[in-house]
This record gives structure tokens, sequence and C-alpha cells, in this order.
């Protein structure tokens, strides 16, 4: 079958003609039509941090159809339209991920090729209502917004949300989600057309992070939030724990702007706040986060589709921060 392999000299993605997959008895193997890039696929080529023996072939998120199923697997059908969680492994307890967790792509083999065999627990059925590219944009992100928002976050009906850099991933199914569930939405973005587009799509207005007034501007806006979503993390992190009410919760997924070194401690304690970490999700989660989409009937944002061949350009995109919602890769246009 082709891939996408990673050349382990020079960290650049190349198509190869690589062997099949094995199919395990517990396994399904799927004809992938799309994947998406994720944020941690562009950390580890930038970060150089993948070794191994044989070929790595990254890819997190993926939808497609069945054409071989399992001597065991019993749920699915030859044809079936399904996408996948790449949550693999998460353990026991839905607090937190076992020490097997794997994020899909590394080292197990992921979503950029052609064919892709998997346990048959992490293959669900491709909501309706959506297409492969869209399907191919909800697992990891969506995911990832879903515990964040409800688990972490405890987002009720009436919550005041706020959600940083609008045009991550992430963050944007973070607002789909918010929005979907009744919430008062604000957002942040380095791009003032970005936050246009939020308010589209439901947000009651923005602020941009560059501007050094942002957070006394969004004080402003909304007199403070409930829960809060961010990616960035940094310097600006503490500007969050002053825009938090009292009990808020604050979930953070990500470092985009690198380690916070500047936290007050009695805005923590005084306000009674949470600040919880957070990564992708637990199986139930996974389940719930595809039930939402399809009750609301949530469309992901897509903002490009590239052909496999042009991964290494839709990277640079997302290097650039350019993009506004989910980067999309045609698994049939090697
Ligand atoms: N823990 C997990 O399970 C998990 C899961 C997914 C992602 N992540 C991490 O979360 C981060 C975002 O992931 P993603 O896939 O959503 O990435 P993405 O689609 O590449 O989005 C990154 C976004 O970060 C925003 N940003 C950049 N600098 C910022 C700043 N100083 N303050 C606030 N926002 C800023 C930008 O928003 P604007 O374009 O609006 O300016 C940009 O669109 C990455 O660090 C990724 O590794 C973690």
């Amino acid at each position: 079958m082709k891939a996408i392999v990673l050349n382990q000299d020079t960290y650049e993605l190349e198509t190869k003609e690589v062997d099949l997959p094995k199919l395990a008895p517990s396994d399904i193997r799927i004809k992938l039509e799309a994947a998406s890039i994720n944020h941690h696929e562009l950390w580890s080529l930038k970060e150089k941090d993948l070794k191994c023996k044989s070929n790595i072939i990254l890819g997190s998120d993926g939808a497609g159809t069945i054409v071989e199923i399992g001597s065991s697997v019993k749920t699915f059908k030859i044809n079936d339209e399904v996408l996948i969680n790449p949550s693999i492994n998460w353990g026991p307890d839905p607090k937190a991920q076992c020490e097997k967790h794997e994020i899909l792509g590394y080292p197990t083999q992921g979503t950029f090729a052609e064919f892709i065999s998997i346990n048959h627990e992490y293959v669900r059925p491709k909501p309706k209502h959506l297409s492969f590219e869209e399907s191919a944009a909800l697992p990891l992100a969506g995911l990832t917004a879903y515990r964040a928002l409800f688990t972490r976050g405890e987002l009720e009906s009436k919550s005041k949300v706020l959600i940083t850099g609008i045009g991550g991933g992430v963050a944007l199914f973070a607002l789909n989600f918010a929005v979907a569930s009744g919430a008062e939405v604000y957002v942040t973005s380095g791009n003032s057309i970005k936050i246009s587009k939020a308010v589209d799509l439901g947000a009651k207005g923005g602020v941009s992070y560059k501007d050094i007034d942002w957070s006394s501007k969004l004080r402003k806006m909304s007199d403070g939030f409930d829960v809060i979503i961010d990616s960035a993390a940094g310097e600006d992190f503490v500007k969050l724990t002053e825009l938090a009410n009292p009990g808020g919760r604050i979930a953070v997924f990500g470092r985009t702007a690198g380690r916070i070194t500047n936290l007050n401690p009695k805005t923590i304690f005084w306000k009674q706040l949470s600040i919880h970490g957070t990564t992708m999700g637990n199986d139930h989660e996974f389940k719930k986060m595809i039930e939402l989409v399809c009750s609301k009937r949530i469309k992901p944002v897509i903002d490009s589709v590239y052909p496999a061949h042009k991964i290494n350009v839709a990277f640079e995109k997302m290097n650039k921060g350019e993009q506004f919602g989910k980067i999309i890769i045609n698994m049939k246009d090697f």
C-alpha cells in the first residue's frame, strides 16, 4: 500500500510503498478516505524526537470504509463507513490515562496511509450527517475539546466560557460544543478575521491576544468567566486566572506559548479556582462526544483539504498558524 512515511534523517514526510498492515482476529482493516493533521505531529516534526527501527507512519485522525474484518469481530460489516478513536489504551481509570496510553500514529501505525488495521474497539460508525473529510476532522480535536469542556470544565448551560486561540482545531470544537450547549462564549485570537468568523459560529465576541490590554477588554465585554479552555499557557496564563469568576475552572491542554512561571497563588486560592490539566479523553467520552455531534448535527470547521502528496505544505500552513479549523488530507490522492 502507499503510505506517508517519516524520513528519520531529514524529518520530511515522503510517500512510500510499504507492506499492508497485518490483521489480528480482533482488528478491522479500513481503507482510509481522509485524515487530518494535529499540532502534536507538528511538534514531533519540529523537535525531531521520534525514532523507530521500522517505518514511522504518523496520523491520529482518520475516516474510511471497512474492507476486511478479523475473525472474532461481530459488530461491523464490510463497506461500513467509520472513524477511529485515536486515544489508544486509556486504561481503567476515567480520571487519567494509564502508562500504556498512546496517541494513534506513534509508535502504532497511524492514518497517513491507504489502509490501517486497528482493534475494533477504536472503530465507530461515521456520523451520517458528516462527509469523510468532516469525520476525519473530528476524533482527536473533538475528544480533547469534549473532555476539557464537560468533564474538566464542568460546563453548565448558562456558563460563561472563554476559549483562547480560536483558530485552533480543538478550540473550534470547544466553541461548537459550548454554543450547542447554550453557553455564552468569548474567544481570543491573533487575527481579527478569525474573531469575526467565531462570532458567525455563535461566539458573543472576542479580542486579540496580541493587544497589550486584551484581558481588560475581555473583562469589560464579559464580566468574567466560569469556564476557560486554553491551549496556549505561557506568561499570559496568569491573566486567565484574573479573568476567572470565583469557583471558575480553567482547563489547559496545550503549550503553544510555553511555560507558566508567574502565577499568583493568592488569586487561585482566594477565588477557589480549579486549574485542570486535560489530555484527549477516555472511551466513554469519545462515545458521548460522537453522540453530541450527531444529536446537535454539529459540523466540524474545515480550513482546507490537501492531497496526500502535499502533506508537508499542509504542516507548513499549520506551522504559520494560518488555519481556521482543521486541515484535512485526502488519502485517495497520493
Ligand atoms: N493535551 C491534548 O490532548 C492535546 C490535544 C490536542 C492538541 N493539544 C495541544 O494544543 C495546542 C493546540 O492544538 P491544535 O491542534 O488545536 O492546534 P492548531 O490547530 O495548530 O492551533 C493552534 C492555535 O494556537 C493559537 N495560538 C497561538 N499563539 C497563541 C497565544 N499566544 N495565545 C493563545 N492562542 C495562541 C492560534 O490561534 P489563532 O489562530 O486564533 O491566533 C492557533 O490557531 C498544541 O499545543 C497541541 O499540541 C493537546
